[in-house]
C-alpha cells in the first residue's frame, strides 16, 4: 500500500491489518494550526488539529478506515452503525469504497443537515429511529450480536486503532514531543481512549518522554463523564434525555466510557462542562478570530479551554491542542441561525455603496 501524501498510513507499522486489504480515502494527515491570537490571549501555547479537513469531514474517517479494512479482511457484506451523524457520513463512504451494503440507524430530527446529505448520498440505508442516539445504539448492537451486520460504531477495537493515529500526529507535529495537554470533545467516548491509545504506544516505544493530559469536554445537559469525574468515580450514571445543541455529542451513555475514565485519571487530566452558549460563543471566536471554521460539537473544545484556563485548571505557558473534531459545514442550520442575514440591495453601484458606507 502506497500512498504519496502524509497521511494517517504514514504509521501502518502501527495498525493492526492486512496491508494489501486497505481501504484508504487518503485520511489523516491534517492540518496543525498554531492559534497565536487565542493563545496569546488566554497566555498559552495553543494548537489546533483540525480535522474536519479529513474526506468526509470529521476524524471518524481514521476509523472508518481500519474498521471497512477488517471488514474487507473478515469478508462481511453487510456494515452498520447507530450515528449521530458523522459516523454515519463516514461509514456510507468508506462502505461505498469497498462496495458493502450499509445500514445507519439515526436518532430522528437530531442529525444535522450536511450529516444527513452524506450517508444519504453516499447510498446507505439511512433509518430514522424514534429514540435518542443511545436507544439506536442498544438496538443495532442486538441486531449486530444476530449477526445480521458487521458493527462499525466504536465499540468494535479497529475503529479506535485508526483513531490513534491522531495521538500519532499530534507527537509529529510538534517535532516528536507530547503537548502538556490534548482537549477534545467527549460523546460515546471512543476518540479519548483512542488518542490515549496512541500517545501511550508512542511512548512505550521510546518516541516521546512525556504523556499529555487528557482534557475531556462535555455538553451540560449531555455530561456522565464530567459528572463522574467531578464526583471521582470510576463508572458513570447515564444522562436519560440528553440535550445540547451540539447533536454530535448528544449522549447519555457512552460505550467507551470506562476506557475514557481510565485515560483521564492515568494522564492525571481532568473533565469539564460547558453551556450551548459557551460552544457557540466558541464556534464564532474561532471561526472569526482564527479563521477555523468547526461544528458545535467540535468547539466544545475551545469553550472548556477558555472556562480551564479561568478556572486556573490550564497554567499560565502551557502548550495545549485542542482537536476540533467535524468541520464548520456538517451544521449549516446552527451555522446561519448564528448570524444576521444577509443584505439584499438593487444591483447598482449606488445602492452597494450606501449599503457599505452606512
Ligand atoms: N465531535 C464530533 C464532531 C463527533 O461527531 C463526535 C462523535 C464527537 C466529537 C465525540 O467523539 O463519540 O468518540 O467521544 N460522533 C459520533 C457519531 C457519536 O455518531 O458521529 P466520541
Amino acid at each position: 500500500f502506497e500512498c504519496r501524501k502524509s497521511t494517517m498510513w504514514k504509521y501502518k507499522e502501527f495498525m493492526p491489518v492486512n496491508e494489501s486489504k486497505i481501504v484508504s480515502l487518503e485520511e489523516g494527515g491534517t492540518p496543525f494550526c498554531k492559534c497565536q491570537k487565542i493563545g496569546d490571549k488566554l497566555g498559552i501555547d495553543l494548537y489546533v488539529k483540525v480535522e474536519g479537513s479529513n474526506p468526509t469531514g470529521s476524524f471518524k474517517d481514521r476509523g472508518m478506515s481500519v474498521g471497512i479494512t477488517k471488514a474487507v479482511e473478515l469478508g462481511v457484506d453487510t456494515v452498520g452503525c447507530a450515528s449521530t451523524g458523522n459516523t454515519s457520513a463516514s461509514l456510507a463512504a468508506y462502505a461505498a469504497r469497498a462496495g458493502k451494503r450499509c445500514i445507519v440507524l439515526l436518532p430522528s430530527g437530531k442529525v444535522a443537515l450536511g450529516k444527513l446529505a452524506q450517508a444519504m448520498f453516499h447510498g446507505a440505508e439511512v433509518i430514522s429511529i424514534k429514540g435518542n442516539f443511545d436507544e439506536a445504539l442498544e438496538t443495532v448492537t442486538s441486531l449486530a450480536l444476530e449477526g445480521q451486520l458487521y458493527l462499525l460504531n466504536s465499540i468494535n477495537p479497529f475503529r479506535l486503532e485508526g483513531q490513534k493515529s491522531i495521538g500519532f500526529e499530534v507527537v509529529d507535529d510538534l517535532g516528536w514531543k507530547s503537548p502538556d495537554r490534548i482537549i477534545l470533545p467527549v460523546g460515546n467516548a471512543g476518540n479519548i481512549s483512542a488518542i490515549w491509545k496512541g500517545v501511550s504506544e508512542f511512548h512505550e516505544a521510546g518516541f516521546i518522554d512525556d504523556l499529555p493530559m487528557m482534557t475531556g469536554i462535555q455538553a451540560e445537559g449531555a455530561a456522565p463523564i464530567a459528572n463522574a469525574v467531578r464526583k471521582g468515580k470510576n463508572s458513570i450514571e447515564p444522562v436519560n434525555n440528553p440535550e445540547t445543541i451540539a447533536t454530535a455529542i448528544r449522549i447519555g451513555a457512552p460505550v467507551s466510557a470506562q476506557k475514557a475514565l481510565r485515560a483521564i485519571y492515568d494522564s492525571n487530566g481532568i473533565a469539564e462542562t460547558v453551556t450551548d452558549d459557551e460552544i457557540l460563543n466558541a464556534q464564532k471566536l474561532l471561526a472569526r478570530t482564527e479563521g477555523i471554521g468547526v461544528e458545535p460539537a467540535s468547539a466544545a473544545s475551545i469553550a472548556g479551554l477558555l472556562k480551564l484556563v479561568e478556572n486556573g485548571e490550564v497554567d499560565k505557558g502551557e502548550q495545549v491542542v485542542c482537536i476540533v473534531t467535524g468541520h464548520l459545514l456538517k451544521d449549516p442550520n446552527t451555522a446561519i441561525n448564528a448570524c444576521t442575514k444577509p443584505v439584499e440591495i438593487d444591483a447598482n453601484v449606488k445602492a452597494l455603496s450606501k449599503i457599505i458606507n452606512s
